[in-house]
């Protein structure tokens, strides 16, 4: 079943003391006035994980996502660390495909899917990113842009483990620029992506499956993307540091 999905991907910031104290204020603001049916989840630092993990292990709304993990089961891959390990430290979800790991460590689609296997392989919900630059958006070929990441990514997969997928669609063109997408754009791109995996996976898995948006989202415009027919919630990034604007999208639903 679709899932009402807000995660909040922290990036490179906040030192673990940080992390625990956001991560607190975030849960006790939604212990003060709980939201339901909608799962929220922490995206932090590796190296918060485990702890992070102990705080929240009596919170059943609050889930934990890792940021990015390698194409390979185990081995001699220094410094990086691999789905299984992630699991093993209270992980449910993890961010693959991010536009920033595509751009700065030239991340590829099939370098992506293999990521995505090993994340399944694991019991990990892959949030699969895709998202256009501006420049692709100027000359009108986003759909066929954004189409291709899908494809590529994720069209290697059976139906069944495709119901464990979350999509997050992210135009790079928003991401920290403070312009977020228009109702308009975005609904019309994430019904675009809809119909893509309903192409390949079937209308019922299509309709089923979460597919978030990303790209300067806060409290000012999270009630009006989340009402739209074929957005499914969001992945915040830099309000995502401050608890009450988080909590105030979590509420946006
Ligand atoms: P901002 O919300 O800071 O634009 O970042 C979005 C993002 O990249 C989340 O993954």
């Amino acid at each position: 079943m679709k899932k009402k999905i807000v995660a909040g991907n922290w990036k490179m910031n906040k030192n673990l003391d940080e992390g625990i104290k956001l991560t607190s204020e975030i849960a006790t603001l939604i212990k003060d006035a709980p939201v339901n049916g909608v799962e929220i989840i922490i995206v932090p630092p590796f190296t918060h994980l485990t702890d992070l993990n102990k705080l929240l292990q009596d919170n059943d709304q609050i889930r934990l996502g890792a940021q990015n993990c390698n194409e390979n089961n185990s081995g001699a891959y220094t410094g990086e660390i691999s789905a299984a390990m992630l699991k093993s430290s209270g992980v449910d979800y993890v961010v693959i495909g991010h536009s920033e790991r595509r751009t700065y460590y030239n991340e590829s689609d099939e370098l992506l899917a293999t990521k995505v296997n090993q994340a399944l392989i694991n019991g990990l919900t892959p949030i699969y990113c895709c998202g256009e630059p501006l420049s692709v958006r100027e000359s009108n070929s986003h759909e066929d842009y954004v189409f291709t990441q899908i494809s590529n990514g994720l069209f290697h997969l059976s139906q069944e483990s495709f119901g464990n997928v979350v999509i997050a669609y992210e135009p790079i063109w928003a991401i920290g620029t403070g312009v977020t997408a228009s109702a308009a754009q975005a609904q019309e791109m994430h019904k675009a992506i809809r119909n893509h995996l309903a192409s390949k996976f079937g209308h019922d898995a299509a309709g089923n499956s979460s597919i978030l948006y990303g790209g300067s989202c806060k409290p000012s415009n999270a009630k009006e993307l989340f009402a739209l027919a074929d957005v499914d919630g969001g992945l915040i990034g830099g309000a995502s540091l401050n608890p009450e604007d988080f909590v105030d999208i979590i509420r946006s639903f």
